[in-house]
């Protein structure tokens, strides 16, 4: 992603984006290649955009004023000024609009929409780019199933929630990359550097400014997106025996890991987000699903081993998938594949059922895939906590088959297909379920890190931010009129 190619988006997001870009450090380390020549670009160009937006954002605040829009919160800076809805401005705005042609009046929609429905601010720590950027010169650390991390830290980076003033802040994010140190012999992410990597973060934040200490990091939200969550390990007996560090037990941690159960791993402050699966990836497949037909009954791509190797105690999968393998392989519904294959998706598009059964640990990227190809997912994972669990109505768009039934799985996939599979399809394929499950470089009404800024704004009471000033007396009054008829 090019420098010019931000900003030629940013365009869409107003003066105050232009502002943040230009103090933003990691917004210069993300591109290495396109770098030199796109900065001096941008620098070029500079002046001119910050002319055009200037002259937007006056626009915009007309137009506002113009729709009769009340102000959201005390942050936004039409609200300082509203006072006059002289309708004759309104005339010249709309034309003085029209003519500078800078701005379709779409995206100012979609901006006050995120705003209105997101009633919190987040500041975004700047870290020294060791926690975090300097892990991108991988490529894969921003594309792999674990590169949440890394995409809800650009969302936010992009997005409106965004405060520059720490003092405003309902929310802190503490941007650490710990599931990028691939291991250079298996290629597996290596998370032996996890903790001593989050504790020194820690230890950074809570000395350089004030906020840590506190709330001893109660507002203070960290990403943890590969197999057991906050307790920093792949394989879930170590992962319970280390537990989560002492030092994030106060905080608020966004994983993929989730049950419907104690667990060790999940004691604690959490929000269930899905796994991290390209969206241009997604986009691309379904632009290259050549006749939209689904010609696959049942399929599965992945690891089936035909005899799960005993480590210490763990089989891989509970045995489940060496079962369907044994069970359903040569059964012609069933389209089972145990290479790898980078070219999945184009069966998932062609597919009916898309099994997606737990491996080391419960959640799968396949989940996400699934619903995103518009094949419905078959969940064979008991009691996994499911993304988004109160906004997606996964009941409606899955299906779930207990492990033990596994063997089951012909049966109770030809009964649904001959009962309620076209309702089942249809739920699924409402365009709302496939965005809650992407995450965006800019942050969309309805994506997957504006579901978990709208899970986090239900946790404002964590929030330690002094009470919001309201500029506008009336309001002021109002309050304090409620107050007098309560006591
Ligand atoms: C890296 O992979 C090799 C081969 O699988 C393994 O022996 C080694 O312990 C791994 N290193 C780390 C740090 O996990
Ligand atoms: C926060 O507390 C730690 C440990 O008590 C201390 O070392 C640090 O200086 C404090 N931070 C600030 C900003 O006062
Ligand atoms: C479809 O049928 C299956 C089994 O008969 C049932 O478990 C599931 O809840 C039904 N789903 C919907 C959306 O009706």
């Amino acid at each position: 992603m090019s420098e010019f190619n931000k900003l030629r988006i940013s365009k869409n997001r107003g003066f105050y984006n232009v502002k943040m870009m230009n103090r933003d450090p990691h917004h210069h380390q993300n591109s290495n290649n396109n770098h030199k020549r796109s900065y001096y670009f941008y620098r070029y160009f500079k002046w001119v955009l910050w002319i055009s937006f200037s002259l937007y954002f006056l626009t915009s605040f007309l137009i506002t004023i113009n729709n009769n829009m009340k102000p959201i919160s005390s942050l936004s800076k039409t609200t300082i000024i509203s006072t006059s809805t002289n309708p004759s401005s309104s005339v010249i705005s709309r034309a003085l609009f029209e003519d500078s042609s800078v701005q379709k009046p779409k995206s100012i929609t979609s901006k006050t929409t995120e705003s209105e429905i997101l009633p919190l601010k987040v500041y975004v720590y700047d870290l020294p780019s060791k926690y975090n950027t300097d892990w991108l010169t991988n490529k894969r650390c921003s594309n792999h199933l674990f590169a949440s991390e890394v995409a809800i830290h650009k969302a936010l980076l992009n997005s409106d929630v965004r405060t520059l003033n720490p003092f405003e802040a309902d929310f802190f994010f503490v941007p650490v990359y710990v599931s990028c140190n691939f291991n250079t012999s298996n290629g597996f992410p290596s998370l032996g550097h996890a903790r001593p990597l989050l504790k020194s973060a820690i230890q950074f934040v809570s000395e350089s400014a004030p906020f840590w200490n506190r709330s001893h990091g109660e507002d203070h939200v960290f990403v943890a997106s590969h197999d057991y969550g906050a307790c920093f390990h792949p394989m879930e007996d170590i992962a319970i025996e280390d537990g989560i560090p002492s030092f994030l037990k106060k905080s608020i941690i966004l994983q993929t890991f989730g049950v419907r159960f104690r667990h060790p791993c999940q004691e604690v402050e959490n929000i269930v987000i899905p796994p991290y699966v390209s969206p241009h990836k997604i986009h691309s497949s379904l632009k290259h699903a050549t006749n939209g037909k689904r010609d696959i009954f049942a399929f599965f791509r992945g690891k089936m081993e035909l005899h799960p190797k005993n480590i210490n105690g763990r089989i891989y999968s509970k045995g489940i998938r060496t079962k369907i393998w044994k069970k359903f392989s040569r059964n012609r519904k069933f389209y089972l594949k145990r290479r790898r294959y980078d070219g999945y998706q184009s069966e998932i598009v062609r597919s009916v059922f898309c099994l997606c059964p737990l491996g080391w640990a419960p959640w799968s990227p396949r989940l996400v895939e699934s619903v995103a190809l518009g094949c419905i997912p078959v969940i064979i994972a008991d009691n996994i906590r499911l993304p988004y669990s109160d906004k997606i109505q996964w009941s409606k768009i899955s299906l779930t088959v207990p492990e033990k039934d596994v063997n089951k799985l012909a049966t109770i996939l030809d009964h649904v297909a001959a009962t309620n599979l076209t309702t089942i399809q249809k739920n699924l394929w409402d365009p709302s379920n496939q965005r809650a499950l992407l995450f965006n470089e800019f942050i969309e009404t309805g994506d997957a890190t504006w579901q978990l800024l709208d899970s986090l704004s239900k946790m404002l009471h964590l929030s330690r931010r002094e009470p919001r000033h309201q500029p506008n007396h009336v309001v002021t009054r109002e309050i304090e009129g409620g107050r007098v008829e309560n006591s």
